[in-house]
């Protein structure tokens, strides 16, 4: 069985993806047409061509152009769905999506808007693609403290539909610590907690992330690797990393997928898992990554089996359903053994002295 057949058959959740980072080229054209909206870009081809990044902030700059073709419950969901029916392919099972409210309300969209056309997409999903998922509402860390808690008191309403929220956008200069208030309130509502840290900014982003902010996980997480006490210390409390290792090549977090630490930090005892961040812009969807990272740092089945057992662990699931998602990655993992037995060493030929 080769790598794809088989990273694709494992059962998997995606735990880091930002809906809004999931509109391809088309979709971004057909919503502006239909929106009678006016985009700079000519073509799909003009699009594609602007996503070569510098860094974070150079993607984020084109990302939010994008998402401005975003207007109605009907977009939010045809960007869903779409994203829904890639994942369902890849083997996704379970997907917890990123919504940045704030890139949308400063439009003048209205938050009831996003929402309910993002869980008409979640219900179509699950009922038509066996597909489960949650919703993580991120606030946009360059923006301040009392604009995120605006946006939290917006989110009143929804907060049932809502798992947990998180932090994302413009890392450096933004550190947790500007919105530990906002996440103690959030916390207080009974909703999980997750923020972005150790992408681009200094593993006392991701100390703060866990101190502070309480975090379940760590979205990103892999400038930790810098600090060996803090290795250790996410190995030994079982913090899950949502690793992104298309994103971190696209945005220069690593020169190349050779030398991404996927492979040292989950050697090292860290719940990694694999994600695909914003896969329209970064060039591949969640199996693209799995299939990437395999063959640029030779992950051999067991690692591949890890990483998708540990997505589902790290998850928002409850104990039952993560139990039922494991025994099927079990079932996938006794079979490759069936299909492609791993060879065992042959026995030293007794050596016939004379
Ligand atoms: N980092 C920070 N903010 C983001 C990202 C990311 O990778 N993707 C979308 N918003
Ligand atoms: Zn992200």
């Amino acid at each position: 069985m080769d790598v794809e057949a088989f990273a694709r058959r494992l059962p998997k959740a995606e735990l880091h993806l930002h809906i809004e980072g999931t509109l391809e080229p088309e979709l971004m054209l057909r919503l502006a047409r239909r929106n009678k909206l006016k985009l700079r870009f000519p073509d799909v081809e003009a699009v594609r061509r602007a996503y070569r990044f510098q860094g974070l902030q150079s993607f984020l700059d084109i990302y939010y152009e994008g998402a401005a073709v975003l207007r109605t419950q009907r977009d939010f969901h045809d960007l869903a769905w779409a994203y829904f029916g890639r994942a369902a392919k890849d083997g996704v099972r379970h997907a917890e999506l990123f919504f940045d409210p704030q890139t949308h309300t400063q439009r003048g969209v209205a938050l009831g808007e996003v929402v309910e056309g993002l869980e008409a997409a979640m219900t179509r999903a699950r009922r038509e693609l066996g597909v489960t998922s949650k919703l993580i509402l991120c606030f946009l860390r360059h923006l301040s403290e009392e604009a995120a808690q605006a946006t939290f008191s917006q989110a009143r309403p929804y907060l049932d539909r809502i798992a947990a929220v998180g932090l994302d956008s413009s890392e450096k200069g933004h550190p947790p610590r500007k919105f530990e208030r906002v996440f103690a309130r959030a916390r207080s509502e009974g909703l999980l907690a997750v923020a972005h840290a150790g992408e681009e900014g200094p593993p006392g982003y991701v100390e703060e992330a866990l101190d502070l902010l309480k975090v379940r996980r760590v979205d990103h997480g892999v400038r930790c690797a810098e600090k060996p006490a803090l290795v250790e210390r996410l190995a030994r409390e079982g913090v899950p990393l949502t690793v992104c290792p298309l994103s971190n090549v696209k945005l220069k977090v690593f020169p190349d997928l050779a030398r991404h630490n996927l492979k040292a930090l989950l050697s090292r005892g860290v719940r990694v898992t694999l994600n695909s961040d914003d896969p329209a812009y970064f060039g591949g969807y969640v199996l693209d990554n799995y299939v990437a990272a395999a063959r640029a740092l030779a992950l051999s089945p067991l690692h591949l089996w890890t990483l998708a057992r540990n997505s589902i662990e790290a998850s928002f699931l409850s104990g039952q359903e993560k139990r039922a998602l494991v025994g099927d990655i079990m079932k996938v993992g006794a079979a490759y053994e069936d299909a492609d037995p791993p060879r065992r060493p042959r026995r030293a030929a007794r050596s016939r002295r004379s």
